[in-house]
């Protein structure tokens, strides 16, 4: 299924397009699109061009590694996530390569990776679902990630599945319109709260 944002300015199709389905087809990902998605990712800005990014993927026919991650979800995640072919956790590396100092854009820049992987994946006709709802020291003590870095979500990739394959309660979220708060609401001029003229 297709969930276009219905935008109140055009934007690129590209965003528009993506979105987080709970369906997914359990087709696998072809390698080499795999690769391309985190090629995205790695293209991405960062602070002092750190990179501070990392990423622990597993896939399903890795299936010791594709259960480990599974038993990092909430249950409610788990109920739709468990279909998708790919998982991974997105990780920020909290401190400075090049000094070791404290980076305090590491999860800004972390993030801003994964929304350029997300652009991808929608140009590969891929889809993604980000998660909070995961047990982050269960992920450090399962993968080894070291006290340098964070766990900062769980990721499922994959294509996009039937809405009727999801139990009921799933097909009313999957089917809700998709909305946002006004540009009028955060895009200020001159202080805090002031609505900048173009919004
Ligand atoms: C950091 C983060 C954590 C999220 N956690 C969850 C989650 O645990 N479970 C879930 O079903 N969706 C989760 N989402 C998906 C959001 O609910 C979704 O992105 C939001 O409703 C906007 O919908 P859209 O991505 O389709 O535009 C998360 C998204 C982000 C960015």
């Amino acid at each position: 299924m297709k969930k276009t944002a219905i935008t109140d300015h055009e934007i690129h199709p590209l965003i528009a397009q993506r979105w987080s389905p709970l369906a997914f087809d359990s087709k696998l990902v072809e390698p080499e699109k795999l690769a391309q998605l985190f090629e995205a990712a790695r293209w991405s800005a960062s602070c002092f061009n750190d990179q501070p990014w990392v990423f622990i993927v597993a896939t399903k026919d890795d299936t010791v590694n594709y259960q480990k991650m599974l038993d990092c979800l909430v249950p409610f995640n788990v109920s739709w996530a468990q279909v998708a072919p790919v998982l991974g956790l997105v990780i920020a590396q909290k401190n400075f390569k090049h000094n070791g100092k404290p980076n305090a854009w590491g999860e800004y820049d972390a993030g801003q990776s994964v929304a350029t992987l997300l652009l991808q994946a929608t140009a590969l006709d891929l889809v993604a679902h980000q998660m909070g709802g995961f047990d982050a020291e269960k992920a450090i003590a399962t993968f080894n990630i070291p006290e340098t870095a964070r766990p900062m979500a769980a990721i499922a990739i994959g294509y996009a599945g039937e809405t009727s394959n999801l139990p009921t309660d799933l097909q009313e979220r999957e089917n809700a319109p998709r909305d946002r708060y006004p540009l009028s609401s955060f895009v200020f001029t001159g202080e805090w709260g002031n609505s900048a003229s173009f919004t």
